[in-house]
């Protein structure tokens, strides 16, 4: 007999109306706010924040792929004075459960971050070790079991109450290496998947279609991938809080990530061709956990 489902979800102690998040980078609030009201879904998780403002990558940013797109957006963002006026206070306004992700090219950065966010109103942060798309930091930290606790470690030590989910990159020979190592090391939750390193080449000039060489592949030729890594974090996790994510465009696919394990879904690529898909996948998937109940599956 499969598992049932409430609707809602309790992550690390903060309660979620639905199990459907907007995945980093893919959300923004003027934007949104004209399709749907942030408070609609479980979770806004806002876009990479560093200590300072990063200018991000030349263009080319973005290119589309069979079953998805590559993104070198390279994290680009107003630093943490900015996030907490421009975009925590709107959301927290609008009643959002927010998860601030967080990057830095350093332990120092990472943990400047944290500390800026750990007495504001953010209810959750994740710690983005798996950003393909920097020089410094990001995946350097997200690639190496001993590297990512030690930086897990630490910010732990500056986040006060706030609970620490740790955002995984796929790009690795073990993700349950990484995921328990994080773990061991304090973690609350997890986030499974980040993007998958990939290149598309322009057959007219024979360069790089991405300005910065290589990019982050995302939308449903992930899917398969996250499903495997979040089914295989879980059998050797069986109760940290995981978050999964990749290729998620309908409450059919946020429906199979709970079957192999996940607590909650996030969503991204949908978003950027469809801005309402994360309140649309959040019905499909009420339906189906309705459904189930109503049918005793
Ligand atoms: C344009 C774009 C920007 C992204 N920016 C971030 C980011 O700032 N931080 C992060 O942790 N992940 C970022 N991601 C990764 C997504 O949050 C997500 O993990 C990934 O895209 C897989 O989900 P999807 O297939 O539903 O898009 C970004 C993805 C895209 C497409």
């Amino acid at each position: 007999m499969k598992k049932q489902f409430d609707v809602g979800v309790d992550i690390c102690g903060v309660p979620w109306k639905n199990r459907i998040a907007a995945a980093s980078g893919t959300y923004n609030f003027r934007e949104s706010s004209r399709y749907y009201d942030p408070a609609e879904i479980g979770c806004i998780t806002t876009k990479g924040v560093s200590p300072e403002p990063w200018a991000g990558n030349e263009t080319p940013k973005v290119a589309e792929t069979p079953g998805g797109m590559l993104n070198a957006i390279g994290l680009a963002n107003r630093g943490l004075k900015g996030y907490l006026s421009h975009d925590l206070k709107p959301l927290k306004d609008a009643g959002a459960t927010v998860m601030a992700n967080v990057v830095g090219h350093t332990t120092e950065e990472y943990c400047a971050v944290a500390e800026g966010l750990a007495d504001s109103d953010v209810d959750l942060l994740e710690l983005n070790i798996s950003c393909p798309n920097v020089k410094e930091g990001g995946i350097a930290f997200g690639t190496d079991p001993r590297t990512a606790a030690a930086l897990v470690r630490e910010v732990k030590k500056r986040s006060g109450r706030k609970p620490v989910l740790v955002k995984l990159s796929p790009n690795v020979t073990s993700i349950t290496d990484i995921a328990k190592a994080v773990c061991d090391a304090g973690a609350d939750g997890l986030s499974l998947i980040n993007t998958l390193i990939g290149m598309r080449i322009d057959l007219k000039t024979g360069e790089p279609v991405l300005a910065n060489g290589t990019g982050g592949l995302s939308g449903p030729a992930i899917h398969p991938v996250a499903i495997r890594m979040v089914y295989e974090v879980r059998k050797a996790l069986p109760s940290i809080p995981i978050i999964g994510m990749g290729g998620v465009m309908t409450g059919a696919d946020a429906y199979e990530f709970l079957l192999a394990g996940a607590d909650a879904v996030a969503v991204g690529t949908a978003a950027l061709l469809d801005p309402a898909a994360p309140p649309r996948i959040a019905r499909e998937l009420e339906t189906i956990l309705f459904d189930n109940r109503a049918n005793g599956v």
